[in-house]
């Protein structure tokens, strides 16, 4: 895993958004994972500025999400599909965005589609993660097993008190979500990994002391050869 540390939030900004730009330069067809959360925003905005600069072009790029809440309407304000479309889909120009469908009847068959669909596209070249605080990645809470296809998974309640923060008093708060697996995850060709803030520093640590916490889906990363960690001090524990 290549470590990259920042001085702070804005920087891993800016240097995850120079590695897109060289992406998709490189490769206009490029087949990209992305995350939703709080620590991919100012790297949405990011793409969306260089976008809007003529520096980055989307128009030959597909994207897959990592997850989505289940069951969740497509137009609920707290959907991944809706976080996507405002942060970055609605402001740049993909030929194609995916994500798994919230709304559909069967999981199961849901499930299914989108790893066919990940596999007609070719695979990630490009997976963006972000890492929970109990060290998920994508949804794959911590298990002794890990599904490898996506899946159908029962949140945990770190994460569900984790993301509580996003849903109003009103709003009832999906316990599960359809996720990427963790095959799904480590079959990507490159994958970079941005954390941030004090609050991360503790999960974060478990990546650095030279050994594969089971128990921690993040720690599979170190299986990948083609890592690239982006991180600030406040996370790096300094
Ligand atoms: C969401 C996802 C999650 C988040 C994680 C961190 O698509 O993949 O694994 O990356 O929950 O979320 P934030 O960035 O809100 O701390």
């Amino acid at each position: 895993m290549k470590k990259i540390v920042c001085e702070n939030y804005d920087e891993i900004c800016r240097v995850a958004a120079d590695i897109y730009v060289k992406q998709l330069s490189d490769k206009p067809d490029t087949v990209l994972g992305l995350a939703t959360g709080s620590t991919p925003i100012g790297l949405y905005s990011e793409l969306v500025r260089r976008y809007q600069a003529g520096e980055i072009d989307f128009s030959r790029a597909v994207s897959f999400n990592l997850d989505e809440y289940y069951p969740i309407k497509k137009s609920h304000p707290q959907s991944y599909d809706y976080f996507m479309r405002d942060n970055l889909f609605d402001k740049v120009n993909f030929a194609k965005t995916m994500l798994p469908n919230g709304e559909a009847d069967d999981p199961g068959v849901e499930c299914a589609r989108y790893d066919a669909e990940l596999e007609a596209a070719g695979g990630i070249d490009l997976m963006l993660l972000g890492i929970g605080l109990n060290g998920h990645i994508g949804f794959n809470e911590p298990a002794v097993s890990y599904p490898l296809g996506t899946y159908l998974v029962d949140l945990t309640q770190s994460s569900l008190e984790a993301n509580s923060r996003f849903f109003g008093p009103d709003e009832t708060q999906p316990n599960r979500a359809l996720t990427l697996g963790i095959g799904g995850i480590l079959a990507s060709k490159k994958i970079i990994l941005i954390i941030s803030g004090a609050v991360k520093a503790e999960i974060a640590s478990k990546l650095f002391d030279g050994k594969i916490h089971t128990d921690v889906p993040a720690c599979l990363l170190l299986l990948h050869p083609d890592v690239t960690l982006i991180i600030d001090r406040a996370a790096n524990g300094e």
